[in-house]
């Protein structure tokens, strides 16, 4: 009933609304009614304001004969990219299993409203989409990730959209890129060298640095850019996952191979953002990495404008498992990970005890942290385990009201295809 009513009005306001009188066009290819349903909040926000709203929709791809940034932005296409969703500019680094659609984070940033120095913060990081968006609005934003692996890549992946394409491509020539493959190959390090260190709070920049200067022995590859360096590093651990994932299938192919591939792709995806930012004129926000978690977050009380996440979808997917090669490539230590990641601690029954505990707990120092009337949009998918609905959308809106939430409510999102025990995701609002 409540979906009938907002699908009814969704089409007055296309049909007949002040949309269609002001000249907008949609993307053709935002059709789900939770799409439209944030364009409208879009429009809604932005459409006092031309500027504004060519520069930062993420739904509209035309406004009075001009095509709004995101457009633009969305051309820079990547891997795996469907329409103007998802895996556009840096986004498609690394295939990292699990991030939500950049334009859907852009909209939810602008329904929060969050502009000039407002902070975005995403507590569960993952590969930095959150970020990535923030950055391209040119807002402030701050990342926590227990993984710090998954800090590392959402840090470079960031630092690439900085990367002046003219200056790089003048550097690497074959013998330097030949290099930096083997030096990644040959790199060994101290199994369980590294331990996540969620009390001490390292940042994203500092492991990087840390790793560098003792873990990477010295080689030309230092005298690069710090940015660079990790850009190839980058590249190297996309290929290391391709070529785990490829092995023994009809793509198989060397590690070397799937390096050379990648870096081409890699080098085209930073030309192409390269130009579009310097066409835009596009400022970019900062961006903070904290390794840390979510059960205690690293900032004082009322200071993030806006939230957007995605929490791990109870104990559908194992994190771990997923990116084991690139944790051991880092010599992380995997059983101390796994003990302090959400939805992995614990066996059998008491597994999801665990999930629920620690996922109240995290929208509790959400809220904590989030200044008043700031919005916290965490999109959560609605598995079933054992053919029982888990239905922690429920429990995640009673906790906001109990919590003192002005507002809560969620909007359903249709998986279409792939990961077949989720039917839907939610995004899920809280206002505090
Ligand atoms: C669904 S993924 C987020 C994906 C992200 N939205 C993206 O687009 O890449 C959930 C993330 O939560 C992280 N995580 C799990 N437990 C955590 C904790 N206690 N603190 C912080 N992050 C945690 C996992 O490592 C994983 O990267």
């Amino acid at each position: 009933m409540e979906n009938t009513q907002a699908l009814i009005d969704i089409m007055a306001w296309i049909t007949e609304g002040e949309y269609t009188s002001n000249e907008l066009r949609l993307f053709e290819d935002a059709r789900q009614l939770y799409e439209l349903q944030l364009a409208k909040m879009e429009f809604l926000n932005f459409s006092t304001n031309l500027d504004e709203f060519i520069k930062r929709t993420a739904y509209f791809e035309e406004v009075l004969g001009k095509k709004s940034w995101h457009y633009y932005i969305s051309s820079v296409k990547g891997k795996g990219q469907i329409g103007h969703t998802n895996q556009y500019m840096t986004h498609w680094f690394y295939p990292y299993k699990g991030k939500f659609h950049g334009q859907m984070v852009k909209a939810l940033i602008n329904f929060a409203n969050a502009r000039n120095s407002d902070v975005v913060l995403d507590p569960y990081l993952g590969s930095g989409t959150t970020l990535i968006e923030s950055s391209l609005l040119g807002l402030p934003g701050k990342g926590v990730e227990i993984n710090p692996a998954l800090a590392i890549i959402s840090q470079i992946k960031l630092d690439s959209l900085g990367i002046s394409y003219p200056d790089l491509s003048n550097v690497l020539t074959p013998a330097l890129v030949n290099e930096a493959f083997k030096y990644f190959k040959n790199l060994k390090v101290q199994p369980n060298s590294i331990k996540p260190t969620v009390e001490e709070h390292l940042n994203a920049r500092e492991l990087l640095e840390l790793l560098w200067d003792s873990y990477f022995p010295r080689s030309p590859l230092h005298e690069l850019p710090f940015e660079w360096r990790n850009f190839l590093m980058l590249v190297y651990l996309h290929a290391l996952s391709d070529y785990t994932y490829l092995k023994g299938t009809r793509k198989e192919k060397s590690l070397q191979e799937f390096f050379h591939e990648d870096l081409q792709e890699y080098l085209r995806t930073i030309e192409g953002t390269y130009n579009v930012i310097h066409k835009l004129g596009i400022e970019l926000g900062d961006y903070d990495i904290t390794i840390g978690s979510t059960l205690s977050l690293p900032y004082p009380d009322e200071s993030i404008k806006a939230i957007v996440t995605s929490p791990p979808y109870s104990i559908a997917l194992d994190y771990i498992k997923n990116d084991e090669h690139l944790l051991k490539y880092f010599g992380i230590d995997i059983s101390a990970l796994r003990d302090q990641m959400i939805g992995l601690r614990g066996k059998g029954k008491e597994k999801l005890v665990l999930y629920e505990r620690d996922l109240q707990r995290s929208i509790e120092e959400m809220i904590r942290v989030l200044k008043p009337g700031g919005w916290a949009v965490i999109v959560l998918g609605d598995i079933s385990i054992n053919g029982t609905r888990t239905n922690f959308k429920d429990k995640i809106l009673n906790w906001g009201a109990e919590l003192g939430c002005s507002e809560v409510f969620a909007l359903e999102r249709a998986i279409l295809g792939g990961f077949a025990r989720l039917r839907f995701e939610y995004l899920i609002f809280l206002r505090k």
